[in-house]
């Protein structure tokens, strides 16, 4: 969507995938808190984004959609005053239907109302999700929303959550500055790596100011290893997916920090070119040893090597699945290891790779000096 907003992957916290329904004011404004503690809000996280459950379970009787009283007693617009102060963004959740999917009020023919309450608020980012929605077609539904939105005249990024159904990425591009291209993630390698492909098949329709979305981040929520995560991490990177923090970030481990703020990762993710990198090249059994790749600014290539297989595996990347020439000879740097592992590599490059495991690397294309020209 062309509103000046997404111009690289959105970056946050959401509270869905640890908490759930069990959210409240205090959760919000401890989870702004740690953001900066930690750091995460310096290196890009400055979504703070509230999801389902916030909200009271009928309208009031001007027919407005009401805050909880019980866990949001404070109301979302004192919410939105305090991350402003430090800097962060506030997000909030409703639904293309005529109830969120937990049964609060949704805003399907409340368009208007809901987008000049969510600005009069301070708002700054809408997740838009697709329960109850009358098997209206999504094409219908979303679009009121966006020009809701906009006519409030304050910039609120619009996150479109269809989960894939209609192929939004066919036509999403023009409502939404992300939209979700499947279910929904849980944390699991085998949801993981599930959605990881689905979303794969969308990647030439990301870019500047709509990304494909393949569901926000499980690192730190205890469902998959360390390399697991790293893997989820460094993928989702790759293929320009909003870096949507899912864990109880007042209470991370220091591996779950160490994933989140590599800032070498992260850089491949918010690189302004906004191509979305793509699985080049399987073999092994099952196609378990995998290569991700895709362009960056100044010629560079990110390059992902992938062992999805049960066992520590070499993997090879060759010049002609990255897009290189053969000849060209590249610096390569290894982003989880934070070092140059290589000045001049020529047409392809291995590494043993762990178990599940993922190695990432930037190759920069070496200048070629005269005396060869
Ligand atoms: C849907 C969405 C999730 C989450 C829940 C909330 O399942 O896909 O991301 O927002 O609703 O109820």
């Amino acid at each position: 969507l062309n509103n000046g907003l997404g111009l690289t992957p959105q970056m946050g916290w959401n509270s869905w995938n640890f908490f759930a329904c069990s959210i409240n004011e205090t959760v919000i404004k401890e989870t702004a808190d740690a953001l900066i503690s930690t750091g995460l809000a310096d290196l890009g996280y400055i979504y703070v984004n509230i999801d389902d459950c916030w909200s009271a379970s009928k309208r009031d009787s001007k027919g407005q959609l009401v805050p909880d009283p019980k866990t949001f007693p404070s109301g979302i617009a004192v919410l939105a005053d305090y991350v402003h102060e430090k800097g962060l963004k506030l997000g909030i959740y409703s639904d293309a239907g005529i109830f969120t999917c937990e049964v609060r009020p949704g805003s399907l023919y409340h368009e208007h109302d809901d987008a000049e309450l969510f600005a009069s608020w301070g708002v700054d980012y809408l997740k838009y999700d697709n329960c109850f929605n009358l098997g209206i077609k999504p094409q219908e539904r979303y679009p009121p929303m966006r020009d809701a939105l906009n006519a409030t005249g304050r910039p609120i990024f619009y996150s479109i959550c269809e989960w894939g159904v209609d192929d939004p990425a066919l036509w999403a591009w023009k409502v939404g500055n992300s939209w979700r291209t499947t279910e929904d993630i849980n944390d699991t390698w085998a949801s993981m790596t599930t959605i990881a492909d689905l979303n794969d098949k969308w990647a030439p329709y990301a870019g500047p100011g709509g990304w494909n979305d393949p569901d926000m981040l499980e690192v730190g929520n205890g469902g998959m290893t360390y390399h697991e995560y790293r893997a989820h991490f460094s993928i989702w990177a790759l293929m320009k997916a909003p870096l949507l923090i899912g864990c109880d970030v007042r209470n991370m481990t220091a591996e779950t920090l160490e994933i989140l703020s590599n800032e070498e990762v992260i850089a491949v993710n918010q690189d302004s070119l906004g191509v979305q990198g793509r699985k080049v090249h399987v073999s092994g059994e099952d196609n378990c040893r995998q290569v991700w790749a895709g362009p960056l600014t100044e010629n560079r290539v990110a390059v992902a090597l992938w062992n999805r297989c049960s066992k520590a595996a070499t993997i090879t990347a060759a010049w002609g699945t990255l897009g290189l020439e053969s000849s060209t000879s590249v610096s390569v740097r290894d982003l989880w290891k934070h070092h140059d592992v290589l000045e001049d590599a020529v047409a392809s490059f291995s590494a043993l790779v762990e178990a599940h495991g993922c190695e990432m690397y930037v190759f920069t294309p070496n200048k070629v000096s005269h005396s060869e020209i």
